[in-house]
Parts: C-alpha cells; structure tokens; sequence
C-alpha cells in the first residue's frame, strides 16, 4: 500500500503560494499512490497561534481549506482529510519517538526561526517540538511520499533520520518517506516586501473572484529590470506557459523596453486560467459545508484507525508493556 500526504496549519483560506508550494505536487502525484492524505494540523497551529480567537477559527478554517484542496485539484473522492488533533494515538507516538532525536537536532532546524518571529524569538516546548509532531505525523500514517514547501524539507529529514534510529535501536525495517518540493523558492506577495500570506494581505488567495484577481495584477509592484523585484515578472516566471507571447514579454522586458501593459494582462489571463477551474470544482461545495464535514469526519476516522496500528505496533516492537 503507498500513500501519498501533505498538510498545512488551519489558518485560514488558502492562497497560490500553497499551490505552489505543497498542493502542485500532491494533485500531480494523487493518481500515483494507492491512498492520499490530507493533514489539517490544528496541534502545529497551537505552537503560534494558541489564543481562543484561534482555536475558535479551526472549524471554519479547516471546512474552507478542504474546499480549496479540492479547488486546486485534489480528488475529494480519493484523498482523505483529517484533523490532527482528533487522532489521539497521534500524541501517543509523538511521546514515544521524541526522545529518538535531539533538542540540538532540531533547533538547527530553519523553519524554527521563522516561526519564532512572532514572539521576540521565544520559543515554547511545543514549537520546539513542531518538527518532530510533524514526524509523528509522517510516521503515523506511513507515508511514502511527502509533498512539502521548502520551509518543511528539514521536517521530512528529521523523521528519516528518527526512522533509522527506531530500525537501529529495535532491530526493525520502516521504510523511510521520502519527499519533493517546488523548484521555486516562494511565491513573494503582491506587495514585493513579504512571502506572500493571508496575514501580511499581499496574497491571490484560490478564491479570489475574477475583478479581483485583475485588481491584484494591476496593483502588483513594477520595476525596470535592474530596479529590484518585480512582482509582475516573478509571477509570470512562476504561473505562465513558456509560450511564444512568454519570449516576447521577457525579450521587451530585459531590454528595458515598455512592456508592463502587455506583461500586466499576459499575467492576468494566464492566472485566470489558473483560477477559473478551481472556482468551478469548489462551485459544489462552497454553499453546502455539510459535505465538507462529512468528508472530514470519515477522513478522520479512517485516519485514526491507521495511526492507532501503527502506534500499537511500535509500541510493541519497542517491547513496551500492555497491562
Ligand atoms: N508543517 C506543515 C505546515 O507548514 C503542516 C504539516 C503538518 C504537514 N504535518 C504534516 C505537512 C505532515 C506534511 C506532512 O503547515
């Protein structure tokens, strides 16, 4: 049996910046595994964002990226969505396998920093403990493959590397996941400051209405080539065929000729072109959450089972004690 997962924090509606990072890549691969997860990692969510105001946003967060995961292309009839923090056996192996890494391991981890940002760089025991919650997740469901945005690429070591020393120490064979990201580095905002973010308001998020999208474009930041970042150009480079039109714009572009009219609507089309299905597949969806909840209670159930075996078996392969 193979299986295919990614994830993300339930922070709200999604943007192209998850397309491009994780979601790209696990529609190009959902046909490829026998079974497809899709994590909603409220546990992670609480290593930075731990107010009430939070948690009481998980449920609406978690039913609106469902809807766009299917927007972005995810079969809702193959990938099975779960919510982390209702798989209990989750923790439980979390707690067996933590102490199979390092507290220097992982705070030379990148994505730790970034994520300390928020807090003067304060780091609590829980977001120290992100990588190795995400390993208990990898581990949890026995996944081959994990698709993951540049940030997560050191998660996805940690977890081969606790792998390998679970198989040294109690003499068994779990394979170790493997994983693959996006070539680009990330999609900055429109702003041309930040990555982009819902919380930094510089995204084009997957349900961005057409007038909106074309409003975005034209508010993006332009520049002579030479002249620091230019949105338009970055986003052309990432989201457009390398078409005929592509060579043209590019050639005007680097030679410093006027371009940024053509290049402005070049961009707008291709994104559209983008969008426009996505708005259709979440067309069904949108106004009918029940659906959503009923994908995601199941997901989650199924999930558990196969996280509840999993941990049982480690636990026993461990030679821990069952009263
Ligand atoms: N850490 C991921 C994020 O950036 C979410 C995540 C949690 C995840 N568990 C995972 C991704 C397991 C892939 C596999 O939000």
């Amino acid at each position: 049996m193979t299986r295919l997962l990614t994830g993300a924090r339930p922070t709200g509606k999604m943007h192209l910046g998850h397309y491009v990072g994780a979601l790209k890549n696990q529609v190009a691969l959902q046909a490829n595994y026998d079974e497809v997860f899709y994590i909603i990692s409220d546990i992670h969510m609480l290593t930075t964002k731990s107010d009430k105001k939070h948690i009481d946003s998980i449920y609406r967060n978690a039913i609106d990226m469902v809807i766009d995961c299917i927007g972005m292309g995810m079969n809702p009839r193959k990938t099975v969505f779960y919510l982390q923090s209702n798989i209990p056996e989750q923790n439980n192996l979390f707690c067996l396998i933590q102490n199979l890494t390092y507290v220097q391991r992982i705070e030379s981890t990148p994505s730790l920093r970034e994520m300390s940002k928020h807090s003067g760089e304060n780091v609590t025991l829980g977001l120290l403990a992100y990588p190795v919650l995400e390993a208990a997740d990898i581990i949890g469901i026995g996944a081959d493959m994990v698709p993951v945005g540049k940030d997560n690429i050191d998660h996805v070591l940690v977890t081969q590397e606790i792998i390998e020393t679970f198989n040294q120490k109690y003499g068994t064979h779990h394979k170790l996941p493997a994983y693959i990201t996006s070539q680009c580095n990330h999609v900055i905002g429109i702003d041309g400051q930040n990555k982009m973010s819902k919380s930094l308001n510089n995204a084009i998020n997957i349900r961005d209405d057409k007038q909106t999208v074309y409003d975005k474009v034209q508010k993006m930041v332009w520049k002579q080539r030479g002249d620091g970042i230019n949105v338009v150009i970055e986003y052309i480079n990432i989201f457009c065929p390398k078409n005929i039109e592509y060579d043209s714009i590019m050639d005007k572009y680097n030679n410093n000729e006027n371009v940024e009219k053509e290049a402005r609507q070049f961009l707008y089309i291709n994104l559209e072109e983008l969008l426009e299905p996505m708005r259709e597949r979440m067309k069904p969806y949108i106004d009918s959450p029940e659906k959503i909840i009923k994908l995601l209670t199941n997901g989650t159930q199924h999930a558990r089972d196969i996280v509840k075996e999993t941990y049982h078996k480690m636990r026993n392969e461990m030679g821990m004690i069952d009263l």
